[in-house]
């Protein structure tokens, strides 16, 4: 993921690969990375984020304790921090930085790969303008950004952060049925996925509510009322407001359990994803 965003950054404006400075933990492999795209990179993490105005943590969650200690002493007030970890408060990050340090902390989905993320993000208690502006230019170039209350990152979790998943199972779904009515393999792939790519289009440039599109193409007596009323017996809308709802609570259960077990010192903290 950490990855995505740099590729990201770089693409949309070159120039940033003079400022951009990469660090993991395995030196040969950070390198070779690095070269790749062209950016720069350091031996540590202390050192990658020595100076720098923004520090993206793009680590497992349970690996962002460690990280923080080792870049505690070279991140100050002026530092925009921002972290992708999932189910990890900003209160946990500002009380190992600082109380007075702008953290941001983003929920990108896989999609992010290929500059098509939906992403939720939202502010801690100290951070500025600068730091929403900062945040928003390295998630911006992979995808569309949301801003949210804090309270709601579970809720961005259980929609857009889980939502591949969603869709994933619903395309091979569309894919085998297209196979089942007698289509190869490829050509009901292919359909299937432009068919949920466009009908998305069509939601984003109309802006109108899913349900009236809906309602325009559903002709009397067609194919498109015979299809929903099979949906409607099956309860598919059900099942969607059920799944992410789910996903929901188990963002929420694990980010407690993450803390409790952060607060009690715990070293192997379970992932929130
Ligand atoms: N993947 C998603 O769809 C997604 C969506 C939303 C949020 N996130 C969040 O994004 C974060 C990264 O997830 P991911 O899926 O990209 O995981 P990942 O593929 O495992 O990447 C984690 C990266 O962190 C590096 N790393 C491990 N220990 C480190 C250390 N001590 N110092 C510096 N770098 C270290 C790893 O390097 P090595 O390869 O050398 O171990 C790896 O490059 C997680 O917090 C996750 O919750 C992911």
């Amino acid at each position: 993921m950490g990855l995505a965003l740099a590729r990201g950054l770089v693409a949309t404006d070159p120039s940033v690969r003079k400022r951009l400075r990469l660090s993991g933990r395995d030196a040969s492999r950070v390198s070779k990375t690095a070269g790749g795209l062209g950016v720069g990179w350091a031996r540590s993490n202390g050192e990658a984020v020595r100076g720098a105005a923004t520090v993206v943590l793009a680590v497992k969650p349970q690996i962002l304790p460690e990280v923080l200690d080792e870049i505690r002493t070279e991140i100050s007030p002026r530092t925009t921090v921002l972290s992708i970890a999932a189910g990890v408060p900003t209160t946990m990050i500002e009380s190992t930085l600082g109380p007075k340090v702008g953290v941001v902390r983003a929920m990108p989905n896989v999609a992010a790969s290929v500059r098509a993320s939906a992403t939720g993000f939202c502010l801690g208690r100290s951070a500025r303008p600068i730091d929403r502006r900062r945040a928003r230019a390295i998630l911006e170039p992979v995808g569309t950004v949301v801003e949210v209350d804090e309270n709601l990152m579970d809720a961005v979790t259980g929609l857009s952060g889980t939502g591949p998943l969603y869709l994933f199972l619903i395309l091979e779904g569309l894919s085998d049925a297209g196979v089942k009515v007698g289509l190869s393999r490829a050509v009901a792939t292919q359909l299937a996925t432009q068919t949920l790519a466009g009908s998305a289009e069509v939601v984003r440039a109309t802006g109108e509510h899913p349900a009236k599109l809906r309602d325009l193409v559903t002709s009397p007596g067609g194919t498109a009322i015979t299809a929903l009323h099979s949906l409607e017996r099956s309860g598919l809308k059900a099942m969607l407001l059920d799944a992410v709802e789910a996903a929901t609570h188990r963002s929420e259960e694990l980010g407690r359990r993450w803390q409790a077990l952060r607060s009690t010192s715990a070293p192997n903290a379970e992932s929130a994803r």
